[in-house]
């Protein structure tokens, strides 16, 4: 019966909208696409400052500037729609962008291309200069020596690594155009080219350039030849992917690895906080759940335990007066592990998981403790806990030992610190 209510509902609903509508296929809308699929990372006016945006590296793309980095186009100028869609379908490897292909359909692609080219006003004067291309050439022995020789002259070693893993001599200190710190890839691990591995996708990287980074064009300083037996050369640079080594190999790399990251103490530290959602509490955020960049780390997000009262994140930065400038490692070690605040005081388990982190391992402590003294000092004074009127902490109590509740927790936007901005 219901069954046979529900259809028929269906094929009156279906006769309405095609009387309605007549034969025409319905318009896509851009802007609601986006606002539903894209917004939370990219932002609502497309600045790169979505919901999510504050946890992501790399950052999702800031659409107001026109600047891309996955262009068949010459440096400087803007994308071809083409180049929109195929990193729209294909996705950034190695990064947040998802492939889009399996979601959406050609047609919606196309109005969310339109849509995201309006939030920079170059679309509407400039027209995108397509580069000129030879065809590829053959992977042959020489190719692949001139393309050598090419890596050298144009000094790719520089930020690449001579054994391109990334790690050449000024590779630490990059930044992009919006001051965030940036690597250049690691050569040798070609699946996590963002823009692709094929020869001709690592062709256009260093033919173009990629605007907003580091990594400039290179066709003033070599020739066309010299660069598409560059990209040759690149090609055959990868390492064999773990899936396809053999049992000895396989340990050896893992060796390999764990002793390069026990070199770098800051960075595993960093690896630390985020599996830890350090961030994600000691952050404060705004009324769009956006999070306040200036004031990463700096504490300042207030929480509502009832009925324990109100709790401010601390402020984890190296600053000495109202961060962890001041504190001692060990005293950063006890209260991560244990939950004992510097005045001998026990936090409870609430809301921050001290209990969840009593097990960590004592190479990971030190790192932690090394990534949050690379931490840049912000002031922000946070106010010690409070605690709750006489009212909601019977409620509290009521509702965990009468009716078994755990207690509810709220976290409230702005920076109930007193500093910062
Ligand atoms: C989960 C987060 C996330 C979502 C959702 C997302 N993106 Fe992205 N997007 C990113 C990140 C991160 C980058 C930057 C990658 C980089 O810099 O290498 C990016 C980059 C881009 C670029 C820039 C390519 C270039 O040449 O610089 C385009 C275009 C883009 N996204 C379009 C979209 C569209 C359209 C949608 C919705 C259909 C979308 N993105 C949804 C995270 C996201
Ligand atoms: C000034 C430093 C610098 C120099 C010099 C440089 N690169 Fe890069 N390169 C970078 C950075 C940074 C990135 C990562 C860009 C990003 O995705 O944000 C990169 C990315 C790349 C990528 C990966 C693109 C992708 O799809 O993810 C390739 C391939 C590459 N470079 C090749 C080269 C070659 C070959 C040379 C020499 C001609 C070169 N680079 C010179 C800094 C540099
Ligand atoms: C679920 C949220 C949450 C997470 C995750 C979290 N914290 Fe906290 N943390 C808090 C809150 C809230 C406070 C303030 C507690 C108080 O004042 O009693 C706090 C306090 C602190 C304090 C200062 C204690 C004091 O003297 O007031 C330090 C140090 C700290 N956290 C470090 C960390 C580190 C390091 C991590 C990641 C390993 C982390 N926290 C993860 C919520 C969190």
């Amino acid at each position: 019966m219901v069954q046979r209510l529900s259809s028929s509902l269906f094929l009156l609903l279906l006769a309405f909208t095609s009387t309605v509508h007549g034969q025409a296929v319905l318009p896509v809308d851009g802007a609601k696409l986006y606002d539903e699929k894209c917004a939370s990372c990219h932002g609502k006016s497309g600045r790169g400052d979505g919901k999510y945006a504050g946890f992501l590296s790399p950052r999702p793309r800031d659409f107001t500037s026109g600047r891309y980095k996955f262009r068949s186009t010459e440096t400087g100028s803007l994308p071809t729609d083409a180049d929109l869609v195929t990193s729209i379908t294909a996705g950034l490897h190695s990064t947040s962008m998802p492939a889009w292909k399996p979601f959406l359909s050609q047609e919606q692609v196309l109005a969310v291309v339109v849509h995201i080219k309006t939030f920079s006003p170059r679309f509407a004067s400039e027209q995108p200069r397509s580069i000129a291309m030879a065809p590829e050439p053959a992977q042959t022995p020489q190719n692949i020596e001139k393309g050598r020789a090419a890596y050298e002259k144009l000094k790719c070693a520089a930020c690449h690594g001579v054994d391109g893993r990334g790690t050449g001599a000024i590779a630490q200190a990059l930044k992009d155009d919006w001051g965030r710190p940036t690597r250049a890839t690691n050569l040798t691990e070609p699946w996590s080219f963002r823009g692709g591995r094929t020869v001709r996708d690592i062709y256009l990287r260093f033919r173009t350039g990629m605007n907003g980074t580091p990594m400039p064009s290179f066709i003033e300083a070599s020739t066309e030849q010299e660069l598409w037996q560059l990209a040759v050369f690149v090609s055959t640079m990868g390492r064999r992917p773990l899936w396809e080594m053999k049992g000895d190999e396989v340990a050896n790399f893992y060796k390999a690895q764990q002793q390069e990251s026990s070199s770098d103490i800051v960075e595993h530290g960093e690896y630390i906080a985020s599996v830890a959602g350090c961030a994600f509490c000691h952050s404060p955020f705004r009324d769009d759940d956006t999070m306040i960049e200036e004031l990463k780390f700096a504490g300042g997000q207030r929480f509502r335990v009832n009925p324990f009262g109100d709790f401010i994140s601390y402020n984890l930065t190296s600053d000495k007066e109202t961060g962890l400038g001041g504190w001692t490692d060990d005293q950063i070690k006890t209260f991560v592990t244990k939950g004992v605040r510097r005045d001998g005081t026990r936090m409870i388990p609430y809301p921050m998981p001290w209990p969840n982190f009593a097990h960590m391992k004592p190479a990971d402590l030190d790192a932690l403790v090394a990534f949050l003294r690379s931490l840049p000092p912000v002031s922000n004074r946070i106010p010690p806990p409070a605690r709750p009127n006489i009212v909601s902490y019977l409620v509290g109590k009521f509702r965990m030992l009468i009716l078994q509740q755990d207690p509810p927790l709220n976290t409230y936007a702005g920076n109930a610190g007193e500093g910062g901005r």
